[in-house]
C-alpha cells in the first residue's frame, strides 16, 4: 500500500503516494515502460525478456524500485541503486539465465547484440566507463503522461509525481551515505524534456559521454545536505 497512508483511526488514507514495486506490479510497470520509454532495450528485446529482467531487477536487493501510485494506478516509477555496477554485477550473476537470454535474443540484431556485449563486458568484465567514480545511479524514471508537468493531476491536483519519485529516491540515497548521484540522458536535441526536468532537479552537466556505445548526456548531483554532513562515501568524485 502507498507509504503516506495512515492507520485507520487517523482518518480514511490519503489515495496517492510512493511505495516500493513488487513482483505483482510488473504488468503496470510494463505498460508504463511502454508508454513512456519505448526505446530501451528491454522493450526492444520483447514483452517476455522485459518481464523477466524487471523480475530479476526486483530481486536484487541493491536495486530499488518505487512506484507512485494514485489509488490502484501506476503514474510512474523510478530505479535506482548506491552503487550500480555492482548491484548489476550481482544481478546479472543472480539471473545468469535472464541475461544470457539477452544474449541469444540479440543475435539476429547485430546493433543491439553490440550493446547487450559492451554491458556484459563493463558489468561483468569490470572494464571502465565514464562517470564510474560516482557510483550511485538513477537508472529510470518515467511518469504517464497525464501526471507530467503540463498534464491534469498536477494542475487540478497538485500531485507533483517526478518529484515524490526523485526526493524519495535522494532520502534513500543520503540515509545510505551516498554523497553524488549521476543520470544518464539522451542529448539535449534529441531529448529537452528529460534533460529540462534533471536539470530542474538540481544534477549539473559532466559533459557528454559515450556508454556502452550510445551518446548520452552525464548529470552529476551533489546529495549533501548541510544540515547533515555525510560521513560515509558510498560514492566519489
Ligand atoms: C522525465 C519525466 C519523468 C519528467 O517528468 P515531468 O512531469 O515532465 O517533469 P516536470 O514537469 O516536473 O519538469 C520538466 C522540466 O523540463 C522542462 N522542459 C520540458 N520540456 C522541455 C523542453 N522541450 N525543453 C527544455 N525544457 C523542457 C520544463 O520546463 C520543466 O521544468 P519547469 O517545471 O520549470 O517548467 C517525464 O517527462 C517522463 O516520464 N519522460 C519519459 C521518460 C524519460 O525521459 N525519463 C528520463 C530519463 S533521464
Amino acid at each position: 500500500m502507498p507509504e503516506e497512508r495512515t492507520p485507520a483511526e487517523h482518518g480514511p488514507p490519503p489515495a496517492h503516494g510512493v511505495r516500493a514495486l513488487g513482483v505483482a506490479d510488473i504488468p503496470a510497470l510494463l505498460a508504463l515502460a511502454r508508454e513512456a520509454i519505448p526505446d530501451t532495450m528491454a522493450a526492444r528485446l520483447g514483452p517476455r525478456f522485459a518481464e523477466r529482467y524487471h523480475r530479476a531487477l526486483l530481486d536484487e536487493p541493491d536495486l530499488h524500485l518505487d512506484g507512485y501510485f494514485d489509488g490502484e494506478e501506476l503514474l510512474g516509477f523510478i530505479v535506482y541503486t548506491h552503487d550500480v555496477r555492482e548491484a548489476l554485477r550481482s544481478a546479472f550473476r543472480r539471473h545468469a539465465l535472464t541475461f544470457a537470454s539477452a544474449l541469444l535474443l540479440s543475435l539476429l540484431h547485430p546493433a543491439r547484440l553490440a550493446f547487450v556485449l559492451r554491458i556484459a563486458g563493463s558489468i561483468l568484465g569490470r572494464l571502465p566507463e565514464p562517470g564510474m567514480a560516482v557510483r550511485a545511479e538513477l537508472l529510470t524514471i518515467a511518469v504517464r503522461q497525464q501526471a507530467r508537468g503540463a498534464g491534469m493531476l498536477r494542475r487540478a491536483r497538485g500531485i507533483n509525481v517526478p518529484r515524490a519519485l526523485i526526493e524519495r529516491a535522494f532520502t534513500y540515497l543520503r540515509a545510505r551515505g551516498v554523497a553524488e548521484a549521476k543520470v544518464f540522458c539522451k542529448p539535449d536535441a534529441v531529448d529537452p524534456a528529460a534533460n529540462g526536468f534533471v536539470r530542474k532537479e538540481g544534477f549539473e552537466l559532466r559533459g557528454q559521454v559515450v556508454r556502452w556505445g550510445i551518446v548520452t548526456n552525464l548529470y552529476v548531483k551533489s546529495l549533501a545536505d548541510p544540515a547533515t554532513p555525510i560521513t560515509t562515501g558510498g560514492a566519489t568524485a
